[in-house]
């Protein structure tokens, strides 16, 4: 039986998440694939953390030219986050005739179409389900099932760091601080959460899904932006009053003459509208296209497992569909 060999660059959170996932659904992802597959290297300088999973150390090296001149190696999959050395790691490995999978809506959003025309020219599988929604599947469903649509409008909750602040904020008159160091602990975070709560990541995600659904690139800078630093407890009990919840929204939309606009900001949003009972970690974005009218996805937005769950589904769509 053919081994699908992996080169794993980055053992954070997400990498960890991953490598748990392959491990739990081994026999089940083998059988689908009726190949083996496996992680043999792993770019990462931690050897010594203790990850709750038995990892071999033979696997692990610091030098990532063991992994981009390995020829053995088909799929590298690229964990480290933020936009360097993770884009020029990621072009190296396609320039090496290797797919890439990333969960890195930093380095996408900042280099979209470096990336994608680098994936194109080299031939090679670019995959990104994880970048956005975590563990939901929404972009390959925009590229799939929903790609008959002109697409109108996108809207909701896309980052799980600062949907889980404002819900133990509103529901358990947690600390603003508290509740951060929680999602931190939990993995939910960004290595530096100022892109979290500055709304930053939130618009790497809306980069992300414009460029696909409307063919539009706008950089993430350019993306009017509002985080949540400035919710204190009174303005959460202000919305309260007003039947509203607080939370952090991405909204694109084409206006009435075609026009793309685009924003991520606080909103108050009504109790009885769905955003508003969308707790913890969860997103949900909402999709309008012109023949399927309303979709909307829900689902775990942040963490290892989730994260791991879109980010294996790629490796395994790849090994299906183009390693044959
Ligand atoms: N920091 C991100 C979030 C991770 O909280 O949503 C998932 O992209």
């Amino acid at each position: 039986m053919k081994t699908i060999k992996i080169g794993l660059l980055g053992m954070g959170n997400i990498g960890t998440g991953t490598y748990k996932t392959l491990e739990m659904n081994r026999n089940e992802i083998e059988a689908t694939l009726d190949r083996k597959v496996e992680i043999v290297k792993i770019l990462e300088k931690d050897t010594e953390r203790d990850r709750g999973v038995t990892v071999p150390k033979e696997k692990f090296t610091q030098d990532p030219d063991e992994i981009f001149n390995d020829p053995d190696i088909d799929i590298v999959i690229e964990l480290l986050g933020g936009i360097e050395p993770a884009t020029t790691f990621m072009l190296t490995a396609m320039k090496k005739g290797k797919h890439v999978v990333t969960a890195n809506k930093a380095a996408i959003a900042a280099n979209y179409h470096q990336l994608m025309d680098t994936a194109k020219e080299n031939h090679i599988a670019f995959k990104f389900e994880a970048s956005v929604g975590g563990g939901i599947p929404i972009l390959g469903t925009l590229l799939g099932p929903l790609r008959a649509n002109k697409f109108q409008e996108v809207m909701g909750i896309l980052n799980g760091t600062t949907n889980y602040i404002l819900h133990m904020m509103t529901k358990e008159g947690m600390d603003y601080d508290v509740a951060l160091k929680d999602a931190q602990a939990q993995g939910f975070a960004e290595a530096d959460p100022t892109a979290d709560v500055e709304g930053i990541d939130a618009a790497n995600k809306l980069t992300i899904l414009m460029a696909l659904m409307f063919d539009k690139y706008v950089a993430p800078e350019d993306i009017p932006t509002t985080g949540i630093t400035g919710i204190t407890s009174e303005k959460i009990e202000e919305a309260r009053s007003n039947k509203c919840k607080i939370k952090l929204i991405a909204h694109a939309w084409k206006d009435d003459a075609g026009e793309i606009k685009y924003e991520v900001r606080p909103m108050y949003i009504s109790e009885t509208h769905p955003l508003a009972n969308i707790n913890k970690e969860f997103n949900a974005v909402f999709v309008k296209g012109n023949a399927v009218d309303d979709v909307m996805f829900y689902g775990k937005g942040a963490g290892p497992l989730p994260t791991g769950s879109a980010v294996l589904g790629d490796v395994i769509d790849i090994a299906k569909t183009v390693l044959r």
